[in-house]
């Protein structure tokens, strides 16, 4: 049985005697990092500063949410706007292993000009065990690398702390809860954000898309389960596909991308089944999401592929 108040004690006191002296830590919002930097905190303290980075590849409102949930656990944090940043870097880029790859990069590089500023010299993160393992680890096969595994470049001066890294998420979660963090039973959410579920060519208008539709996703799903209609999945989600076709709003011929609404049940996000969503959710979203985005998408799909073969984000 996991004892999270003895986990959190251990960890704080060996993040104590490891690091002597000023550290940062990259704070995405998501369980994983929250927790490891409100033990950070309670191990080093002022030695701590906390960066967030605004990617643009956010979900909608969640910078302003981030922030606010931060700053009660007394963190110390700094938020780096760099949209136009990344815009540029993955301009033209549609493999899903360069986008990650130049993802990871840039937060580093980040990270380094933050290091400067406050003469950082740790780096601690929140990576979990299923983030190296899926990341090759050296044994396996690569399926994804994680941003903040296999995109740390080479010639990075941080020295790396990662507490949590042979915890899987539901042990994550609760310590979390033993640490009253408000994200504990938060829906994972990757570190590369929207852009892995903007599959193709990233632009500000094909981001904004998917930002709508993952809104209405978890906006419907979270109704439903509070009125009783459904299960709130493990993991809830739209991507945007590349994949054009023809269909009509009014009377007018539109030539529009297709969004796929994928959920899934998990435990711990290596392996999952897809969940049975009742018609009836899944048609209220189709409309709202073809509604909403007129312009650009006419087309819904559900996801029913399991874990393996396929991986719950679909790069
Ligand atoms: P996949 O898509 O590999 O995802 O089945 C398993 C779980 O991991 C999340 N995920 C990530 N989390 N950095 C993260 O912190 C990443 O690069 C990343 N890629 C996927 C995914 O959302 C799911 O919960």
């Amino acid at each position: 049985m996991f004892d999270s108040a003895s986990f959190i004690e251990e960890a704080a006191q060996k993040m104590k005697d490891e690091i002597d002296d000023v550290a940062i830590i990259a704070c995405s919002g998501g369980v994983d990092s929250t927790v490891a930097a409100v033990i950070a905190n309670q191990a080093i303290g002022d030695k701590l500063h906390c960066v967030y980075v605004d990617t643009g590849l956010m979900r909608k409102n969640e910078t302003e949410e981030i922030q606010s949930m931060l700053s009660t656990h007394g963190l110390n944090l700094t938020t780096v706007f760099a949209e136009n940043r990344y815009f540029e870097a993955l301009k033209g880029i549609t493999e899903p292993e360069q986008k990650r790859k130049i993802i990871g990069e840039l937060f580093i590089r980040i990270f380094e000009e933050e290091q400067t500023k406050v003469n950082a010299k740790y780096l601690v993160q929140g990576t979990i065990a299923p983030d190296w393992i899926e990341s090759g680890g050296g044994v396996r096969d690569t399926i994804k690398s994680h941003h903040n595994v296999g995109g740390l470049p080479e010639d990075m001066t941080l020295l790396v702390v990662e507490p949590l890294r042979d915890l899987y998420k539901d042990e994550v979660r609760d310590l979390a809860r033993t640490l009253e963090i408000k994200v504990a039973e938060r829906q994972p959410f990757p570190g590369p954000g929207l852009a892995i579920r903007c599959l193709g060519e990233l632009t500000k208008e094909r981001v904004h898309a998917v930002r709508e539709a993952c809104a209405i996703v978890e906006e419907e799903f979270e109704n439903a389960a509070s009125e009783g209609k459904m299960e709130i999945p493990w993991q809830y989600f739209a991507a945007l596909l590349p994949v054009k076709s023809v269909g009509v709003h009014g009377d007018v011929r539109v030539y529009g991308e297709t969004v796929v609404v994928r959920a899934v049940q998990s435990l711990d996000g290596m392996s999952a089944r897809y969940s049975e969503i009742p018609h009836s959710i899944l048609q209220k979203i189709s409309t709202r999401i073809t509604n909403s985005l007129k312009e650009s998408v006419n087309r819904v799909v559900y996801d029913i592929t399991h874990k393996p073969p396929g991986t719950i984000e679909w790069e």
